[in-house]
């Protein structure tokens, strides 16, 4: 069914904007210029807000864990560096709102294979909540002993945000420190091996899924 825009006014639903393949290729120009690119309306309104009530259920039940650093054996939980709790998210989800991410996460996958010249042949998401008071320090994401993460990719859930909320998104790009709001329906597409970036203490719950778009596929032994 299509909405006109009409009824989507007169019922309040943001629809996620369609994104036409000629701003695709001015986002990913960007990405390859600055290491970093914005997509804000990445998903609409209802979706965001069915996988952030997702994820708040998901806490009540304490099925997010505390969140650590390093690969395999290196892994370990610091709670001085991040503090953050999460879920891996699973390809059959039950949540639609799930699957429709995933699907477009596929889309952005291929685009990057085709207009970026990379070879992307997988993702791994996971839910995260910054509960108040947490924060992730300055870091690389890709590991130092596995460079399979080339792009990360996180989509915010929250419902609004504001300065005093803190928990902005601080990048260091090559023209210099940046924030970034972390707002629902927002998705941040960055370079996984050269961006530095880190969490600031959060003042209130903070939700999104975060994410890798990975040169070889997750879960095999020799990763
Ligand atoms: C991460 C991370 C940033 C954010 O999970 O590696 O840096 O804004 N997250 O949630
Ligand atoms: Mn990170």
């Amino acid at each position: 069914m299509v909405f006109s825009p009409y009824f989507c006014e007169l019922f309040e639903i943001k629809m996620s904007v369609e994104i036409t393949q000629d701003q695709w290729v001015e986002r990913f120009d960007q990405l390859a210029e600055k290491d970093y690119v914005m997509i804000d309306g990445f998903l609409d309104e209802a979706t965001v807000r069915s996988l952030r009530e997702q994820i708040i259920a998901e806490e009540e039940e304490d099925r997010l864990k505390t969140a650590g650093i390093g690969a395999n054996d290196g892994f370990q939980v610091v709670r001085a560096i991040r503090n953050d709790k999460i879920r891996w998210l699973k390809r059959d989800e039950e949540n639609p709102s799930a699957g429709l991410f995933f699907e477009k996460m596929e889309e952005v996958k291929a685009l990057l294979n085709r207009f970026c010249f990379l070879s992307l042949s997988d993702f791994e998401f996971h839910f995260a909540h910054y509960p108040q008071g947490s924060f992730y320090k300055r870091h690389l994401d890709q590991f130092k002993e596995n460079d399979n993460r080339l792009i990360t990719a996180i989509l915010y859930l929250n419902d609004g945000w504001h300065e005093e909320d803190g928990g902005l998104l601080r990048i260091y790009a090559e023209e210099g420190p940046k924030d970034i709001y972390p707002l629902g329906g927002r998705l941040l597409l960055f370079r996984s091996d050269k961006l530095e970036h880190e969490v600031l203490p959060t003042e209130r719950d903070r939700y999104s899924i975060t994410g890798w778009l990975l040169h070889k596929p997750a879960g095999l032994g020799f990763l």
